[in-house]
Formats: structure tokens, C-alpha cells, sequence
């Protein structure tokens, strides 16, 4: 095929850090109108390669073209210029300003000297509208869901002229009817010819919006292929470098129904209403539902960070009251919470550090770290969980974001608690390292702690629960046993049809 059948192309790309070789070897090439799915495992280099073609990151080596033209190195300038445009997965929203003040962001139109607010209200609606997505230009971007953020982004890309355009991992964010809607608008961009790059850990998103797959795999280029012609377990193998036979590791029948470990009475707070539910010792009690159906605030109440306004809650049949996250971490009670940016980790801290953070006290004498203690706990998790770094000591803000969400995984479970909350616990992670947090839980489990599982994920919540709870606005729908899975019975639940209102 010609050259210039390739919007984009890049050779041999290679990228050096202090200590770690990001990218060996990638190389890439975009048709016009395509969607290209880049895939591989947290730390891969899925991420460092594309902003290498937006210039955030400099190439070592290695020749980057945009139709035809070629470049040893970008910058974000000439990145815009000829029309390549990123969404990130933290997006550059200004939340103070409009949703049209943001479209405009850094090139607003003028009228003379004055801003002319009207003529961008206008455009961005026309923008919009393009788009097929509803949004008030004259609306702050701060009131807007994160879905609409993100079409904000897409929208000032496509008014910038992108013909192409990179997401990293664009729907991580968002709910589930929100990607629906990001489908839609991908699918309408191929169609007026915009090339796209979508990086992606779900596949079945992979499978429904590519034309072709790019494998990388260890800062390497495995292979490129066709999506039909592509199926779900040669991917994993190409990403992962070994068969994957089983998804859910299989777990003892380690549930001791005499123990209750956690026992909410009626409890009410955080916007939820009337939560009764008993956790057993050995027990993995999935909670499902859609975002926003209160599975978060639950968990926040369980762990302190948000008040009980009524009702009891029992742990291991005392009644506790937790009024901070620390006081349910000295009863034994540990949140790995979903926005793990934001609630998890120190960035500027190592990663030894961060998963010792909870534990300080407990391995230190006379406050006198026990070091050789704190870098085993760090070891094990970098094993177990599989942290790509090239040292413990390495900065959490330079790993992965896939290999963040590792760190902090680890730092609960090295706090060593009986009833851990996780609240989408392998979201950002790739199939290889979701295995292996699954195999974790299960060791929590069959040690006889307890674990509730928020997930928004089917599959993995029927697969790794024990029992499901669902809850829809803020109340309890619904509850399964192990042998009553079926998904469209917890959908249903889901979406606030009780057993009740069917009879
Ligand atoms: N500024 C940096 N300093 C040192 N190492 C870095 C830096 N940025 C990235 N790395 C390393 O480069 C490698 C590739 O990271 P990258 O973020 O590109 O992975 P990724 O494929 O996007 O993974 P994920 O799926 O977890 O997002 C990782 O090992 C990471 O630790
Ligand atoms: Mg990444």
C-alpha cells in the first residue's frame, strides 16, 4: 500500500527514561477514516507512545509522519497544526467557565477587542449539534457529567480541525449510558473521515468500534490485525505473551455462615436509604447496580467517611459508628475506593512508600521504620500484583496508570483488615493483572476475611460474588444467591424493579 494511504506513521519509535526503557520498539501505522484499537498490558506503552505523536512526550528515537510529512520530534503546536488531537483521560476542562468559554478555550472569538460570547454560544450549539449531543453552550462546564466533559473535548477537537483523533482509554470515566452515547459519536466521526486511535482494556469495546488492532506488548510491536478476522482469546494471548485459559480463578467454599463479620440494620445516610445486609466471615457479597445507584455512598458510610443518620451497624456483632476512615481502619475496615486519582495515592512519593502508608505504625519500634520489613510488604505486591517498575523506589506519578491503581491496590491489602471494600477494583487494569487481583481476593477469602465488591461489570461481578446485593436509587432491589445469577434478573433489579412491583 501507498504512504499516503497513512494519515499517521510512526517508526521505530523508541523512549528512554532514567532506568526504564518506555518504548524498545513501536511502530504504527493510521489509515484515513479507521479506527485503529491500540491495546497491551498497564505499562505496555500505550500512553507514552501516543504522546509521542502529540509532542507531550519526546521521542528518543524514531520518525514520526502526518500525511506524508515527516518529523523526528512533535510539539504540541505542530501536533494541532496538522491536526492530531489527544483526550486524555484527565481532561483540561476549566469547570468556572461555560461549556462554549471552554470549546473556545485559548482562541476565543473576538469582536474587536471584546469577546463576543454570543458568536461562540453560537458556534459551540452548531458544534454540538454536529455532534448529535445536547449540551447548553451557556452551561458551567462544573455542572456538566463527566460524559459531557469528555464531548466538550471531542467537540474542541473536531472544531480545531483533528483529522485524527487519539482517546486513552476514553470510556474508564464514564457510566455505561454515557459510553453509548461516545460510541455514537466515534462512529459518526469515521463516517465524515476522521482517523482514530482508541486504547482500550475492554475489548468487547475493541471488537464493536475497530477496524484493526495494533498489539504492543513491553514497549515492543507484537502485531497488527484485522478486528473480524481477530478473536478474544489470540488478543489476550498476543498482550499478555501466554494462554489465558480461565478469567476467574477458582476459590475454595470457605463462607462461615456462623459468623456474621458485618451487619447494617436499616442504616441510613449518604443519600441511602433503609441498607440492611449481613456479610458472613469468608464471604465475597457483590453490589451491584448502575452509577449512582448509592454503592458508593455505602461503602463511604461503612468506612467512616460519611455519617449514619439512623439505623445500626454491626461488626462482628458490636455495634460500631465509625467517624472517620481512620478509626474503620483501626477496626479493621479498608475502602479501596474507585476514584484511586484522587482518594489513593501520594504521586510524589515511591511506591514503598505508598504501600506502607497505612501500616507505618504497626512495623515501626520506638518510630523507628522497620525497613527491611517495609520493603518485603512492597515486594510481595509488586510480585503478586504484578507493579511494573523498575525499582520500589521509583515515584508513583512516572508508572502507568493501569500500575498505579496497582500501588494502591497493594497499600490495602498490606493494611492486613477483615473487611475490605473494593469499589470497581479492576477498572484501568489489563486482563493479565485482573486475574491476579482476583486471585488475591480469593486468598482474602479463604483466610477468612470479607470482602464487598461494587462492580459495574456483569461478568465480573457474577463471577467473583458469592451473593449479590443490587441496589437503584439509593435502596436495596434487590438480592441473589450464587445459584440465581442471571443478568437479566440483576439488570432488572438494577433498574429498580423489585420482586415486589412484579407481583
Ligand atoms: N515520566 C516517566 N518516568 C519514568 N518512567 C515512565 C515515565 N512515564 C512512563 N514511564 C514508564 O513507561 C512505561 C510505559 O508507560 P505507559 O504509561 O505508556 O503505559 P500504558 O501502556 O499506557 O499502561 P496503562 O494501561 O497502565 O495505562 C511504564 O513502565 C512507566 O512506568
Ligand atoms: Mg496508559
Amino acid at each position: 500500500m501507498s504512504e499516503e494511504n497513512y494519515v499517521l506513521e510512526l517508526e521505530h519509535i523508541r523512549k528512554e527514561y532514567p532506568g526504564v526503557v518506555a518504548l524498545k520498539d513501536v511502530t504504527l501505522q493510521l489509515r484515513r477514516g479507521e479506527v485503529l484499537g491500540l491495546i497491551g498490558e498497564n505499562g505496555a506503552g500505550k500512553s507514552t507512545l501516543i504522546k509521542c505523536c502529540t509532542g507531550a512526550v519526546i521521542p528518543t528515537s524514531g520518525k514520526i509522519r502526518v500525511n506524508g510529512r515527516e518529523f523526528d520530534r512533535m510539539s504540541p503546536q505542530l501536533a494541532s497544526e496538522n491536526g492530531i488531537a489527544v483526550i486524555y483521560q484527565e481532561f483540561n476542562n476549566v469547570g468556572e467557565l461555560s461549556a462554549a468559554e471552554n470549546l473556545f478555550l485559548g482562541r476565543p472569538i473576538r469582536k474587536g477587542m471584546i469577546i463576543d460570547r454570543a458568536a461562540m454560544e453560537r458556534e459551540a450549539q452548531k458544534a454540538f449539534e454536529q455532534l448529535h449531543i445536547k449540551i447548553n453552550p451557556k452551561e458551567l462546564v462544573k455542572n456538566l457529567s463527566v460524559g459531557y466533559q469528555q464531548m466538550i473535548e471531542i467537540a474542541k477537537a473536531i472544531q480545531q480541525n483533528a483529522q485524527v483523533l487519539i482517546m486513552d482509554e476514553p470510556s474508564a470515566p464514564l457510566t455505561s449510558a454515557e459510553v453509548e452515547s461516545m460510541f455514537k459519536v466515534v462512529e459518526l466521526l469515521r463516517t465524515k473521515g476522521v482517523s482514530i486511535i482508541y486504547i482500550s482494556h475492554r475489548l468487547e469495546e475493541i471488537f464493536r468500534l475497530s477496524d484493526r488492532i495494533e498489539v504492543i506488548r513491553d514497549g515492543e510491536y507484537v502485531t497488527t490485525l484485522i478486528t473480524p478476522q481477530a478473536t478474544v482469546d489470540e488478543l489476550i494471548k498476543l498482550m499478555v505473551g501466554r494462554e489465558m485459559t480461565q478469567k476467574y480463578p477458582p476459590r475454595k467454599n470457605c463462607i462461615n455462615k456462623d459468623k456474621v463479620v458485618l451487619e447494617l440494620d436499616n442504616v441510613c445516610g449518604n443519600g441511602d436509604k433503609n441498607m440492611s445486609l449481613k456479610l458472613h466471615a469468608g464471604e465475597v457479597l457483590g453490589l451491584g447496580g448502575l452509577v449512582g445507584a448509592g454503592r458508593t455512598e455505602l461503602a463511604e458510610v461503612i468506612f467512616g467517611s460519611k455519617p449514619i443518620e439512623s439505623g445500626r451497624m454491626l461488626l462482628n456483632g458490636k455495634e460500631i459508628c465509625p467517624k472517620s476512615s481512620r478509626e474503620a481502619i483501626d477496626l479493621g475496615i479498608a475502602l479501596v475506593p474507585e476514584d484511586r486519582k484522587r482518594h489513593g495515592a501520594l504521586l510524589g512519593n515511591s511506591i514503598k512508600n505508598n504501600i506502607n502508608m497505612p501500616i507505618y505504625e504497626r512495623i515501626s519500634r520506638f518510630s523507628v521504620i522497620n525497613s527491611k520489613t517495609e520493603l518485603e510488604i512492597a515486594e510481595k505486591y509488586r510480585k503478586d500484583i504484578q507493579i511494573k517498575c523498575p525499582t520500589l523506589n521509583q515515584l508513583v506519578k512516572n508508572l502507568s496508570g493501569g500500575n498505579q491503581q496497582k500501588v494502591i491496590l497493594a497499600k490495602w491489602l498490606a493494611a492486613d483488615c477483615q473487611l475490605i471494600i473494593f469499589d470497581e477494583p479492576t477498572r484501568g487494569i489489563d486482563v493479565g493483572a485482573k486475574y491476579e487481583i482476583y486471585k488475591l481476593i480469593n486468598d482474602l477469602v479463604e483466610s477468612g476475611r470479607s470482602v464487598l465488591m461494587i462492580s459495574s461489570e456483569m461478568e465480573e461481578l457474577m463471577g467473583m460474588s458469592d451473593r449479590i446485593i443490587v441496589l437503584a436509587e439509593n435502596r436495596m432491589t434487590g438480592e441473589l444467591a450464587k445459584e440465581e445469577f442471571n443478568s437479566d434478573k440483576i439488570m432488572a433489579y438494577a433498574s429498580g424493579i423489585t420482586d415486589e412491583t412484579k407481583e
